[in-house]
């Protein structure tokens, strides 16, 4: 037998790209490809690519400048861009970088394996359509591998939102959602190769509605599916957009003990002119009386959110604003980003912010979220929850997972093993972790 050929993929951007490099490292193991660690002694390397921020394809570009003296001492080397990057300017990279041997946009990852072939022989591939048919159901895992104890699982894709920032619409295309039974056949598989807790993957993901035995289901009632499958013990979601935040979802975040009480709900800004102009479809009002309802049926839940500051005629009146919502809210994590412009969305025609007022913005939001989020972290010391391992600790007999609001606890004196889910009392809150003991 032939030694293994390396495969190195570099991943950037969302979880789904994430999901997407796992399922492409297997479709090219399927053609006898094994992952290393490092592109030195890689015989094919894949970038896969995000395009979310400013510059994101320069970086590419010079990432790939790097590997040029790889590409010489070894001319087998083939080179792909996948991802966003690959979708938005793939021609582009052809020519730009002829160093690059492959471009596959993110809905034709099952092509891979013929794309491979294609490059050996000396071709230029290219592919960037958007098919028809489930990629995912092509790229049907091979080998059945063991698991660690937590697994993302895309049920949803694309987005057709278009808010007046964001390119993901153009990236990923339209929205779509995979049929429940693949979903569930998939989850199944990885429950069986050791996973306790998956996390449902989407761009717009609770606006699921794929295809199930009696017309399309809702997140909710997908979430209740998996609720039944024996030996998964959590689920969780991302990222959801506060519009599809439908009734049955809320109750379940009450009623479905596996759901974890932690929601990310993207709200961007507080200004209601702002957000108009962002074409986000709520307001700041709308969107704390959402908060409001699901706190009701789930009164501990920890609340995520993105913002973005230096939209194109945000005045400081309108940052107060985004100040005051997140002053009501009160949110346990958050990211936050300056606004940059992505060539081809319509809001990088307008007026643009000064950097350095964004700039001041951006400081003095993050100054007050890090402050939330330290203060919601802080409140766990006492309570009892329930932790899932992933690894052990740096001390000995130490052990660290993530709580079932995704805070991660070291557990000292810990007997438990890699995929054991036990409850924890905390006893104290450092800097970026919570510390707990096992209860009995
Ligand atoms: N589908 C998800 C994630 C979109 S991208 C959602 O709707 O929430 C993740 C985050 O990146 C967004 O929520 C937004 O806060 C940020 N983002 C997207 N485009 C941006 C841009 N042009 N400038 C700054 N931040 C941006
Ligand atoms: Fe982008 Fe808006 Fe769609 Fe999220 S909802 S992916 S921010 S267009
Ligand atoms: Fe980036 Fe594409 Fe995800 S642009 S955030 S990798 S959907």
């Amino acid at each position: 037998m032939s030694a293994p050929k390396k495969l190195f993929i570099k991943t950037y951007g969302c979880q789904m790209n994430v999901y997407d490099s796992e399922r492409m490292a297997e479709a090219l193991g399927g053609e006898g490809y094994v992952e290393t660690k490092s592109p030195d002694d890689a015989d094919m390397i894949l970038l896969n690519t995000c395009h979310i921020r400013e510059k994101a394809a320069e970086k590419v570009y010079s990432e790939l400048g790097r590997f040029k003296g790889l590409k010489a001492d070894k001319p087998d080397l083939k080179i792909g861009v996948a991802g966003c990057v690959a979708q938005a300017e793939g021609e582009e990279i052809m020519r730009r970088q002829p160093l690059v041997d492959l471009v596959v946009g993110p809905q034709s990852y099952h092509r891979l394996p013929e794309m491979e072939a294609k490059a050996r022989t000396g071709e230029k591939v290219l592919d960037t359509d958007f098919p028809e048919e489930d990629k995912f159901e092509k790229l049907k895992n091979r080998p059945k591998a063991k698991r660690g104890p937590t697994a993302f699982l895309t049920v949803q894709e694309g987005c057709d939102k278009f808010c007046a920032f964001c390119v993901v619409p153009y990236t990923r295309g339209a929205e779509v959602s995979r049929p429940a039974d693949r979903i569930l056949r998939e989850a199944r598989d990885l429950v069986e190769r050791g996973v306790r807790e998956i996390t449902l993957l989407g761009q717009n993901v609770n606006a699921y509605h794929g295809a199930g035995p009696n017309g399309d289901m809702t997140l909710a009632q997908l979430i209740w599916e998996l609720d039944k499958v024996d030996g998964l013990e959590r689920i969780r979601f991302t990222t959801s957009h506060p519009n599809d935040m439908q009734d049955d979802l809320i109750e379940a975040h009450g009623t479905c003990a596996k759901l974890m009480p932690y929601l990310h709900l993207p709200v961007q800004a507080g200004s209601d002119k702002i957000l108009k102009r962002m074409n986000r479809a709520h307001t700041a009002e709308s969107y704390i009386r959402l908060i409001e309802r699901i706190r009701a049926a789930r009164p501990d839940i920890l609340i995520s959110g993105d913002f973005i500051v230096g939209f194109p005629e945000e005045t400081e009146e309108d940052f107060q604003a985004t100040m005051d919502l997140v002053e009501e809210v009160k949110y346990g994590t958050a990211y936050s980003f300056k606004y940059s412009t992505r060539p081809g969305t319509p809001a990088a025609e307008r007026a643009q912010v000064d950097p350095a007022a964004a700039d001041d913005r951006l400081q003095r939001l993050q100054a007050l979220l890090t402050q939330q989020q330290r203060e919601v972290q802080d409140s766990m010391v006492g309570r009892e929850v329930g932790v899932l391992f992933e690894k052990a600790g740096r001390l000995p007999g130490q052990m660290v997972g993530k709580s079932d609001y995704l805070h991660a606890v070291h557990v000292a004196e810990c007997d438990r093993n890699i995929g054991d889910l036990a409850r924890v009392r905390i006893v104290s809150s450092g800097p970026n972790s919570l510390a707990g003991e096992l209860i009995g």
